[in-house]
């Protein structure tokens, strides 16, 4: 399934490239894009949302299958539903750019579609998510002691609350609230710091005391200060941004009685400003944490001696073998 998932990713990403890009000639060095207009938009949201979809979703997948049944030791909780994750998300997935376009010049039903795309997106989405954490049934008792499975399973609660929060922002009367807060940021950084970066950075410690040669990082307890400070860092992130989003949102769309705007855009500002010092706060306790990892790893690195002999084996299981 990791490999599916993987294929897709390098498939798809060089798909939204080519059609991204598609030009006419008008010269040997000038050239037109073949789009203009709504239909640009249309082009370039379909670009700009299958990124999303298959950069900064398709290939953590492919980690979550790989890492997440590796480091529990545990079978994936179902193959059949991997296969129909698969395939439901890949086909969905396509056709939900447009809700990056709502209230704008783009026609009302292609509006429309793409908003009743990214709600029925949720199922495969939860679908998939549930598939990894179910795979730790009959061995929950690992997560108090494994703080890399935590990173992998906190990443795929986040990976939930983003695939939650996306269709809900997509839906065109939240959207009229959201759209161009910094709820949509709060929305961005659930999936890609909670999701994209944890998932990332449980795989990187599953895998790099392997290529050395070990039986695990220098040390479980750094892993674990890592794990509360970049989660409380993320948790601080997205809850000012939601704070900040919807207050920015509902003072720019307040009115008087003689229908003149309450706000003027920098009283909006003013409110938001104790928020961004959450998110900086945030930001740093996830930067510090960054900081711990490249430390750890460098304690580590100096741990092990020479080349490893199967470097793709975990130690233990190459000593069972020999
Ligand atoms: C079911 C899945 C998802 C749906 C339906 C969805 C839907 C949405 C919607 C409606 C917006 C706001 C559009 C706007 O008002 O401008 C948005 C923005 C965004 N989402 Fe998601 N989202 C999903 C999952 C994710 C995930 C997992 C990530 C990251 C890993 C992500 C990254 C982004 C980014 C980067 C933007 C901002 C785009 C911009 O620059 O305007 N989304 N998404
Ligand atoms: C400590 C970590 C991070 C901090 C403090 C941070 C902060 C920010 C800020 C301040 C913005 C601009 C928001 C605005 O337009 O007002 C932003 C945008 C963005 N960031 Fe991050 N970021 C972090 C990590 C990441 C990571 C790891 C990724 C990707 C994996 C990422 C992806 C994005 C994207 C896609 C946008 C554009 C969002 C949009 O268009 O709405 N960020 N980030």
């Amino acid at each position: 399934m990791a490999n599916w998932f993987y294929g897709a990713y390098v498939i798809a990403v060089a798909l939204l490239h080519i059609v991204n890009n598609i030009v006419m000639p008008a010269g040997l060095w000038k050239s037109y894009s073949v789009y203009s207009g709504a239909v640009d938009a249309m082009a370039q949201w379909w670009y700009g949302h299958n990124g999303v979809a298959f950069l900064l979703t398709v290939g953590y997948l492919a980690m979550m299958y790989y890492f997440v049944p590796k480091q529990a030791q545990r079978p994936i909780y179902s193959y059949r539903l991997s296969i129909v994750h698969f395939w439901a998300l890949i086909s969905i997935y396509m056709w939900a750019g447009p809700h990056h376009l709502h209230y704008t010049a783009l026609p009302d039903w292609a509006q429309s579609v793409g908003m009743v795309f990214s709600v029925i997106l949720l199922a495969p989405s939860w679908g998939g998510a549930m598939n990894g954490i179910l795979t730790l049934s009959g061995v929950w008792h690992k997560l108090r002691t494994d703080p890399i499975l935590k990173f992998l399973i906190v990443a795929i609660s986040f990976y939930m609350i983003a695939t939650f929060e996306g269709p809900m922002l997509s839906i065109k009367t939240v959207n009229s609230l959201s759209h161009y807060t910094d709820w949509t940021v709060g929305h961005v950084h659930a999936g890609t710091l909670g999701w994209v970066a944890m998932i990332s950075i449980g795989s990187l410690y599953a895998l790099y005391p392997r290529l050395l040669g070990l039986p695990g990082m220098y040390s479980t307890r750094l892993i674990d200060t890592h794990f509360w400070m970049h989660t409380i860092g993320v948790v601080f992130y997205i809850v000012s941004m939601w704070i900040a989003g919807i207050t920015q949102g509902l003072m720019w769309r307040a009115t008087n009685a003689d229908g003149t705007l309450t706000y003027s855009f920098v009283e909006s500002l003013v409110a938001t400003y104790p928020y961004y010092l959450g998110r900086l706060l945030g930001g740093l306790l996830v930067l510090s944490g960054m900081c711990l990892m490249g430390w750890h790893m460098w304690k580590t690195w100096k741990m092990a001696r020479g080349v490893a002999e199967h470097p793709v084996l975990a130690p233990d299981f190459a000593e069972a073998k020999a």
